[in-house]
């Protein structure tokens, strides 16, 4: 608190309420990207932390991992890795389940993307459950990656300083609104 860019980050950010269902308070980003010194201070912010930290691989998750992290790799000089939904990498991947609400999703990566002992981000929008972050951080390690931190624009205060299952720290920039 009381860094005057974090208040105008989460200001640029609209609630839709009920969206995509009854109850829930969406956080959209899209309104964060159309703020130009908003967006441009979100990915400065993480860009300030992670440049000299010997990050190689920035880590993106689809979809909305996609809009914050190549930005974020290309400014410190790092890879961007796509992780996507099933079914969308074209070449030999590998897949992780996790557990939503209701059901399960996945995510995959292709192989070869990562080298065993690269250091590793993970970026997204938004941090719920963990189950995601959980998710790409099990494909980061399985590829002998380090990851040494998910990075989230959003997410709750109590879930600061850990991903559900793995222990891995997080940077979170702003709660939800
Ligand atoms: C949202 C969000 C995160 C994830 C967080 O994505 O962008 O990726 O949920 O939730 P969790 O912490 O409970 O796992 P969503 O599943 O809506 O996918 P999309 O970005 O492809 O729409």
């Amino acid at each position: 608190k009381g860094d005057p860019r974090l208040e105008a980050i989460s200001r640029a950010i609209r609630v839709v309420p009920h969206f995509p269902k009854p109850g829930i308070m969406f956080q959209d980003i899209t309104t964060l990207l159309l703020d130009h010194k908003a967006f441009k201070d979100t990915v400065e912010i993480f860009v300030d932390r992670y440049r000299d930290m010997d990050i190689s691989v920035v880590a993106g998750v689809e979809a909305r991992g996609f809009m914050f992290g190549p930005s974020i790799a290309l400014a410190i000089g790092a890879k961007f890795v796509p992780l996507r939904k099933p079914r969308k990498l074209p070449g030999e991947v590998i897949s992780e389940e996790y557990v939503l609400e209701y059901g399960v999703d996945c995510l995959q990566m292709h192989v070869g993307a990562v080298q065993p002992g690269e250091r590793a981000i993970v970026i997204d929008d938004l941090v719920a459950t963990g189950g995601t972050l959980s998710a790409a951080i099990k494909l980061l390690e399985r590829a002998g990656a380090e990851v040494v931190e998910c990075g989230c624009v959003i997410g709750l205060p109590e879930t600061k300083g850990q991903c559900r299952l793995n222990g891995k720290p997080l940077y979170i920039l702003v709660g939800p609104r």
